[in-house]
């Protein structure tokens, strides 16, 4: 698992942003995009650049859905929740996937090589009902590709 990085590394990556709400986003933005999340020793320095609280940092931090507070497991389903999805059974898929992969919905593995996370439709609702393995559309998913896709993704021999 990668470690955390460093309070310098992280002053010296959010030292452009100045006393201002309307920096706490694009700050968390940057820090995301460097290490693809929000690491918790972040929160503290984001909110001293600022001269705020941890706090607010951590509302902002967990009231929107784009940031994520632990890094991206190696393999990450994301199954989609819109409306098309499911229609055609996306219930039913995600059912399967939680109780083949034994994670919840927002879970991962202990050993972080795989995780569940709920998506949004991404406008390719005619692969419905789909997930996307790594950002790559998986759809016209039954219940039977549902478990054969999670014993894949979790390295059990069919
Ligand atoms: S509802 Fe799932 S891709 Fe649109």
């Amino acid at each position: 698992m990668q470690a955390e990085p460093s309070m310098q590394e992280l002053r010296e990556l959010v030292a452009e942003f100045r006393p201002n709400r309307g920096h706490v986003m694009p700050a968390l933005h940057k820090v995301q995009d460097r290490y693809g999340y929000i690491p918790r020793v972040a929160m503290d320095v984001i909110a001293r650049q600022l001269n705020t609280t941890p706090a607010l940092i951590y509302g902002a931090a967990t009231f929107y859905t784009d940031f994520r507070l632990h890094p991206r497991p190696e393999t990450e389903i994301s199954w989609c929740s819109g409306p098309a999805c499911r229609l055609k059974g996306g219930d039913r898929i995600r059912e399967a996937i939680q109780q083949t992969l034994e994670v919840p919905l927002g879970g991962e593995s202990e050993d972080g090589r795989y995780g569940l996370h709920i998506g949004q439709c991404n406008g390719t609702c005619t692969e419905a009902p789909q997930v996307w393995v790594n950002e790559k559309v998986v759809g016209n998913l039954t219940v039977s590709k549902a478990i054969r896709l999670a014993r894949d993704v979790k390295g059990e021999a069919e």
